[in-house]
C-alpha cells in the first residue's frame, strides 16, 4: 500500500518508509566484500534507468558536483550554455568558474530551449560542448531534449552535457539513443531517494576526450570514478546508507516499470492542470513546455503565492515557493517520485481550503 504524501517540494521529495529503513542498517566498510557486492548490484541496474549500455557512476555528492565534473573533466575552452531558468544558468555560472569561454543562448524563463536558436548558434561558432537542463526545476519547463541533441549532431561535433536532475525517472530520458555525452541526476528528485548521491554516465567520446585533459582535479575527475566503478568501488568513502537506499529503490522502480513511471508522472501533471484550470490558477511556464515533474503556478490576482505556501504549511502540507525572481509571484508543486493521484486530491483539497481562508 502506498503512503499518504503531504510533501510536494520539487526536491527533496517524500521517501518511502521501506527505502528509509534500508538506511538504518549497521555500518559496513566501504572496501569490504559486502560493499563491493552492494555497489555491483546497484551498478548493474542503474543503466536501465538511464537507458544506456554504458556505466552509471554513483558519486557521493549533491547533484551540483556533476556540473564541475562535466566541465572540468573534458573541456579546454569553448562551451555553449543554453539557459531558460535558474539551474541552466547555474550550469553556465559553473562553466565560467571553471575558466571556460562561455557563450549563451538565453531563453526567457518559462520557455523551453528553442532548437532553431541552438542551430543558429552552432552555425556561428564551433564549441566543444553544449550544456542544458532537461527539466528546469525553477520554472517547471521540460525542453525537447531529443530534438536539441539531434540539432547538435547535425550541426557540429560538440559534446552534449545534460542536467537531468529533475527529469530522470520522471520523464523519458534516453541517454544512449539520444547520444548524450554527459548525463547526470541527483538522488532527491524523481528517484525518490534522500539527498546525497549524484549519478553520472558519460559517452565513449567523453571518456576519450577527458583522457587528453591534463588537470581534471580529483573529486571532479570522471575518469577516476570510472576506474573505481569498474572494480565495484568508489574513489572516496561513499554515503553507504544512501547506497543501501538506492539498492531498495531500484527494485521498486523496476517493479513499477520505467515507462509506467513516466506515464504516471504525466497523469500527475494533467491532474494538476485540471485543478489549476478549475481554481483559476495559471501556469507560469509556456503550454508547449509542460514538465511532468514540476508545476509552477501563479495564483489569481487577489492572492499572494508566499501567503498560500504558508497557509498550506498550517495544514501540514509542503509545496515549494517560487524561485529567484519568480519568488513573489509563483509557487511550485513537485509531483514527482512516489506521488500518486490520490495524494494530489489531498493537496488540492488543502489548496482549495487555503484559498477560502485567505479570501476570508
Ligand atoms: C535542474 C537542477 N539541477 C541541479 C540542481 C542542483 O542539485 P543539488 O541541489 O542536488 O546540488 C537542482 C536542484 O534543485 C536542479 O533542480
Amino acid at each position: 500500500m502506498s503512503e499518504q504524501i503531504r510533501f510536494f517540494l520539487p526536491g527533496p521529495v517524500h521517501v518511502p518508509a521501506e527505502v528509509l529503513a534500508a538506511m538504518t542498517r549497521p555500518s559496513i566498510g566501504h572496501r569490504s566484500p559486502e560493499f563491493k557486492a552492494l555497489y555491483a548490484t546497484v551498478a548493474e541496474r542503474l543503466p536501465k534507468i538511464f537507458r544506456t549500455s554504458r556505466d552509471v557512476v554513483v558519486v557521493t555528492s549533491s547533484g551540483s558536483l556533476s556540473w564541475d565534473m562535466a566541465l572540468r573533466s573534458s573541456l579546454r575552452k569553448d562551451v555553449l550554455c543554453l539557459t531558460n531558468g535558474a539551474f541552466s544558468e547555474r550550469f553556465m555560472t559553473v562553466a565560467k568558474a571553471c575558466g571556460l569561454d562561455v557563450d549563451q543562448v538565453a531563453m526567457p524563463w518559462g520557455q523551453a530551449i528553442d532548437p532553431d536558436l541552438l542551430r543558429q548558434a552552432l552555425r556561428r561558432k564551433k564549441y566543444e560542448a553544449v550544456t542544458l537542463a532537461h527539466n528546469e526545476t525553477s520554472t517547471g519547463v521540460l525542453s525537447p531534449l531529443a530534438d536539441l541533441a539531434e540539432v547538435v549532431r547535425q550541426e557540429s561535433d560538440a559534446m552534449i552535457f545534460v542536467d537531468a536532475v529533475s527529469s530522470m525517472a520522471g520523464a523519458q530520458v534516453e541517454t544512449e539513443a539520444w547520444d548524450i555525452d554527459f548525463m547526470f541526476t541527483g538522488s532527491q528528485k524523481a528517484l525518490a531517494l534522500p539527498p546525497g548521491l549524484a549519478l553520472v554516465s558519460v559517452s565513449e567520446r567523453f571518456e576519450k576526450l577527458a583522457g587528453e585533459i591534463p588537470a581534471r582535479g580529483y573529486y571532479t575527475d570522471v575518469l577516476r570514478y570510472l576506474d573505481n566503478h569498474r572494480k565495484s568501488s568508489t574513489v572516496t568513502t561513499p554515503a553507504v546508507p544512501q547506497v543501501w537506499a538506492l539498492d531498495v529503490q531500484l527494485d521498486r522502480l523496476l517493479a513499477e516499470g520505467l515507462e509506467n513511471r513516466w506515464q504516471r508522472h504525466w497523469e500527475l501533471r494533467r491532474r494538476t492542470e485540471a485543478w489549476a484550470d478549475e481554481a483559476g490558477f495559471e501556469y507560469a511556464s509556456a503550454a508547449d513546455a509542460a514538465s511532468p515533474t514540476v508545476s509552477c503556478l501563479k495564483p489569481p490576482a487577489d492572492l499572494e503565492a508566499p501567503a498560500l505556501v504558508k497557509q498550506l504549511q498550517s495544514q501540514d502540507i509542503v509545496v515549494g515557493g517560487g524561485y529567484g525572481a519568480w519568488k513573489p509571484s509563483t509557487f511550485r508543486i513537485g509531483h514527482m517520485g512516489e506521488v500518486q493521484l490520490s495524494d494530489l486530491t489531498t493537496l488540492f483539497d488543502a489548496l482549495d481550503e487555503a484559498v477560502r481562508s485567505l479570501r476570508g
